[in-house]
């Protein structure tokens, strides 16, 4: 071979392994700058102590709030020790899966004519056993349809399905419960409508309006339940979450211009334990904004993901329970904010050990409690927030 193409050869080779060095020292560089911004989250002085030992529940009533979590009827009706610390902490109780059309191994709604609501049944019993209140979630969402849905509904039956389906659901607990999720996730800013609105089969049959619609029909089944719009990403200063809350704001707006009978928006408050662009001034705007128009706000699946997070536990509860003060002293300083509700109670039970496991394949904890149903530092700090809140009125 000529020497000139073999210098070449090696010249091509020498570039392309410059190249890739020159990669992998950037990746490095980012990673160790993302790892030495998360250790500055950490501040190991910072104090997270607590007065007596009074419960979550009794801490968030003192200031006519309401502290509840998210079950499982798999769990509860199973785990005596879960179902004992969940009466004692919670005031109220959400399933985190048997009021959806179809989640877990005990759908709602098995078949287009069919119900079964043993679970959400089972779960009612345990709440008025326990002296919890009860609030239903989702009526109406773009997610966990069951199976049939797709080949079922459609553009001319899809009001009667929603109909029916709302009547049968919310009529069976009128009366009993605090509040419902109507509609869940019902905007995307990413799905290029001038509205915002998410693109769901709901919006493709019904037409935007469906929202107010759902709202409407629930209303007229338990005009004594509180109406609630639910959906996440309205936390932080960044560009996604601040489009995603201009698109709620203009929602509710829209809704209120309409008569419809919404009460309360909840704000899911899935945090993670690595953000950086908490900007407490700019959420307490939005929750005034949300409050202006008449509206109450829930905390509705406040978690705290620790997935990129230390591997050292005291240093990783440490940074979990700083996000949930910081979040918290700001929400319930907005006196429209009337309940905050963890979505699950113990490590042991959360859907984030599945959707954002750690990569070192260790334990998460986002949750109050650890496993073992032990109090954590996160437990403190949900504890020190409500000891901290303003009085509300009255309990809502
Ligand atoms: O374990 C059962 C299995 O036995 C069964 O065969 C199978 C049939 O589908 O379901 C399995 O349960 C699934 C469960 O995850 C455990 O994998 C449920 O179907 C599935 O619905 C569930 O995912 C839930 C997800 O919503 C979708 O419904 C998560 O647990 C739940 O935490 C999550 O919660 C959502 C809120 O509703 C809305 N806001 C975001 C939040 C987190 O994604």
């Amino acid at each position: 071979m000529a020497k000139k193409q073999l210098l070449t050869r090696r010249h091509i080779l020498w570039i392309g392994l410059g190249t890739l060095a020159g990669i992998a020292a950037v990746a490095q560089s980012k990673a160790m700058y993302k790892a030495q911004k998360i250790q500055s989250l950490y501040n190991p002085e910072r104090d997270f102590s607590v007065v007596e030992k009074a419960s979550l529940k009794e801490r968030a009533a003192a200031k006519g709030l309401i502290f509840g979590a998210a079950g499982r009827y798999r769990d509860l009706s199973s785990q005596t020790a879960l179902a004992t610390s969940f009466a004692q902490e919670c005031g109220m109780l959400v399933p985190e899966w048997e009021f959806k059309w179809s989640a877990g191994n005990r759908p709602l709604r098995p078949a287009p004519d069919k119900f079964d609501f043993s679970a959400t049944d089972w779960m009612a019993n345990f709440a008025q056993t326990n002296k919890l209140l009860y609030r239903g979630h989702t009526l109406v969402w773009g997610l966990s349809l069951p199976g049939w849905f797709k080949e079922t509904v459609n553009r001319q039956n899809a009001e009667q399905f929603l109909v029916n389906h709302i009547k049968t659901v919310v009529g069976r607990y009128a009366g009993q419960m605090h509040s419902w999720d109507v509609v869940n996730e019902a905007i995307e800013p990413f799905d290029e409508r001038s509205d915002g609105l998410r693109k769901t089969p709901w919006l493709e049959f019904l037409g935007p309006d469906y929202i107010d619609f759902a709202f409407r029909v629930a209303a007229k089944t338990d005009p004594k339940a509180m109406l609630v719009y639910n959906d996440y990403g309205l936390d932080y200063d960044n560009s996604k979450d601040e489009a995603r809350r201009t698109a709620v704001l203009k929602l509710l707006e829209r809704l209120k211009s309409k008569g419809t009978p919404i009460h309360a928006l909840g704000i899911q408050a899935h945090l993670w334990g690595d953000a950086t662009d908490f900007n407490p001034k700019k959420f307490r705007n939005f929750l005034r904004d949300v409050s202006s128009l008449g509206l109450k706000i829930l905390i509705t699946e406040l978690d705290v993901v620790d997935k990129n997070l230390p591997l050292d536990v005291d240093v990783r509860d440490r940074m979990v329970a700083s996000v949930y003060e910081d979040y918290l002293s700001a929400a319930l300083d907005e006196p429209a904010v009337i309940a905050v509700l963890t979505w699950g109670l113990s490590d042991g039970y959360t859907y984030i050990s599945e959707f954002h496991s750690r990569p070192d394949g260790t334990s998460v904890r986002p949750l109050p409690l650890d496993a073992a149903l032990k109090r954590k530092l996160a437990w403190n700090a949900i504890a020190r927030a409500f000891d901290k809140a303003p009085q509300r009125t009255a309990l809502n």
